[in-house]
């Protein structure tokens, strides 16, 4: 799931750069916490879309043991809870951009990162089959549209270009295909452009792939 993938990598990535901020370099830490921000908040939404409207119908639906969505709706709070831990650690870390801040966040999104891994690998290998077998197409759409409300608009291009970064050439053309004509066109004019910014302000390099 292409979705999964832009979580996983980006997630992945947050303990080095959170550790890179030279130490007292407010401004760069602040760049930092408000891509973590940008990213938790898209995670949760993510999840609060599944909590609503794919956990309950699935339980409501599944014929026989329900014990691995209830351990995958208990993942979600374990997630959640990391989340707040992060967010906590890391105004106090834009605040000063300590280095012991810092490696108090920075622990905690390599525990985020591990949680998190370890719940899309169970999610993709038995909740996406329930999903295909048990919702509608609409049902599955609505899910994913509670997350993608929770983008910014000004934001959309931004979370597009990261997403697209981690899709394979063909999962990219798919996606884009299925994106409306005005989406499609508006990428190509400056929705790259955008993003690259972005990335650069956030990895320091141009994004590659
Ligand atoms: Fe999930």
């Amino acid at each position: 799931m292409i979705i999964h993938q832009c979580f996983r990598t980006q997630f992945a990535a947050l303990p080095s750069l959170v550790r890179s901020v030279p130490d007292g370099d407010a401004v760069r830490a602040g760049v930092l916490v408000d891509f973590m921000g940008e990213l938790t908040t898209a995670l949760h939404y993510h999840h609060v879309g599944e909590d609503e409207a794919m956990w309950p119908l699935l339980l409501e639906r599944l014929d026989g043991d329900t014990s691995n969505i209830l351990e995958m709706e208990e993942q979600h709070e374990r997630i959640g809870e990391l989340i707040d831990r992060a967010l906590a650690q890391a105004s106090a870390f834009r605040t000063s951009a300590r280095d012991h801040r810092g490696e108090l966040l920075a622990a905690t999104l390599a525990e985020l990162s591990i949680a998190l891994n370890e719940h899309l690998d169970e999610e993709e290998a038995v909740a996406l089959p329930l999903v295909e077998e048990l919702l509608s197409v609409e049902e599955w759409a609505h899910i994913a549209e509670i997350g993608h409300a929770s983008i910014p608009k000004d934001r959309m291009l931004v979370i597009l270009g990261y997403i697209l970064l981690s899709a394979s050439p063909p999962q990219r053309e798919f996606f884009l295909a299925q994106s409306p004509l005005m989406a499609r066109i508006v990428w190509k004019l400056m929705g790259r452009r955008t993003f690259e910014a972005d990335y650069r302000r956030v990895y320091g390099h141009p994004p590659t792939g």
